[in-house]
């Protein structure tokens, strides 16, 4: 994994899953039964222990912390609830140009120490060979969030606020962009190898919309991360963005299934390596299924230096376990090098 992030040749192609450590598993649905989310989130020992169980479980090469995107917005001054249906819900959302004043910027991940915490037990309890990953959300997907209060079909009140806005906006992206820098240097500090950027909304922004309102800003926290720390940006969704996401940084490009992945390679360039993309619905299937699409995808890689196999976002709670371990077991076989 360490050599892939860097564009270097491997032995094997390394495989991990976002949202790795969910619903779809037992364990982890045993330990939601005692603690809500929020609970887990913000109990360090728990919290690593989910993520060492599930890389135990599925044979993965890659561990992410366990954590969540939003955490960051209560220090902010943005205080959440996850609701038990489902999908999490920001208290009070900037509703006005004027509520941009009161949110807070972070000086460090201090305020977040149970995350800095998740990290080392996490880090203490990994096989050495397997890097840990630290997280954050983007600055767009963590200011979508802040201003439509949750989940959002078609993000209408977020892309007003930055065009009827747009001092305002930048002040609200600067604030996040340096504290998401601070916050993810923390995680570096405390024992992340890696880290991956979540710009999860991106994807509903027109190409010349994104890098007038938020490249300059995942760059300037992309910029701050402390040199040598192979960074993962993931902004799902729309591949028209590519171009534009590759040029405000990272080291590796994340991909959905939405572009064959040969094709992502020509737009990025092979400078630069890729993670992605099988489709997380092909989970749902059966292990025949899975073993055709994971071979297809590595014949468009064509043993290409810089390839992370993972999903092309999150997998889904309703996917059988034994097809997540499949899907690991069919990379490492048809992704070795003989
Ligand atoms: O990958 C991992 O296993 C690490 C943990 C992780 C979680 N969230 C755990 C989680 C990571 C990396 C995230 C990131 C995250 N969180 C993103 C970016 C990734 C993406 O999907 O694009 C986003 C958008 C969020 C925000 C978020 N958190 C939503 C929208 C939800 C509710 C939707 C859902 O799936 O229930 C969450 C809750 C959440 N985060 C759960 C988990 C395991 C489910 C909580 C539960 O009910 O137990």
């Amino acid at each position: 994994m360490m050599r892939a992030v860097r564009c270097q040749p491997t032995d094997a192609v390394p495989v991990w899953m976002m949202r790795q450590a969910g619903r779809y598993m037992q364990e982890y649905r045993d330990v939601r039964e005692r603690v809500s989310f929020l609970e887990l989130c913000k109990n360090p020992a728990l919290s690593a222990d989910v993520m060492l169980t599930a890389v135990k479980k599925l044979g993965v090469d890659a561990a992410i912390i366990f954590s969540d995107i939003l955490l960051i917005l209560e220090p902010m001054g943005l205080p959440l609830e996850f609701l038990p249906e489902g999908g999490p819900k920001i208290k009070k959302p900037i509703a006005k140009p004027e509520d941009v004043k009161n949110v807070v910027e972070l000086e460090s991940g201090d305020q977040l120490d149970y995350v800095m915490d998740a990290v080392r037990y996490t880090r203490e309890g990994l096989d050495e060979r397997i890097p840990l990953i630290g997280f954050t959300g983007a600055p767009f997907t963590l200011a979508a969030y802040a201003v439509e209060g949750g989940g959002s079909q078609n993000f209408r009140q977020v892309k007003a606020f930055m065009h009827l806005y747009p001092v305002e906006w930048q002040d609200l992206m600067r604030k996040l962009a340096l504290s998401t820098a601070r916050y993810l240097n923390g995680q570096i500090e405390a024992g992340a190898q890696i880290v991956q950027i979540f710009d999860s909304w991106a994807g509903c922004l027109s190409d010349e919309d994104y890098r007038k309102f938020v490249q300059p800003y995942t760059k300037m926290l992309i910029d701050l991360v402390i040199p040598g720390t192979p960074i993962i940006h993931f902004a799902p969704g729309n591949p028209v963005l590519l171009p534009s996401v590759r040029n405000a940084g990272g080291h590796v490009i994340g991909i959905d299934w939405r572009i064959p992945i040969d094709q992502a390679w020509e737009v990025i360039g092979t400078d630069l390596a890729l993670q992605g993309n099988l489709d997380p619905a092909i989970l749902l299937t059966n292990r025949e299924v899975i073993r055709q699409h994971v071979q297809h995808i590595l014949r468009l890689v064509e043993r290409r230096p810089g390839f992370i196999f993972n999903l092309g976002h999150g997998i889904m709670p309703q996917t059988p376990v034994e097809n997540a371990i499949a899907f690991v077991e069919a990379v490492h076989e048809f992704g070795r090098v003989r």
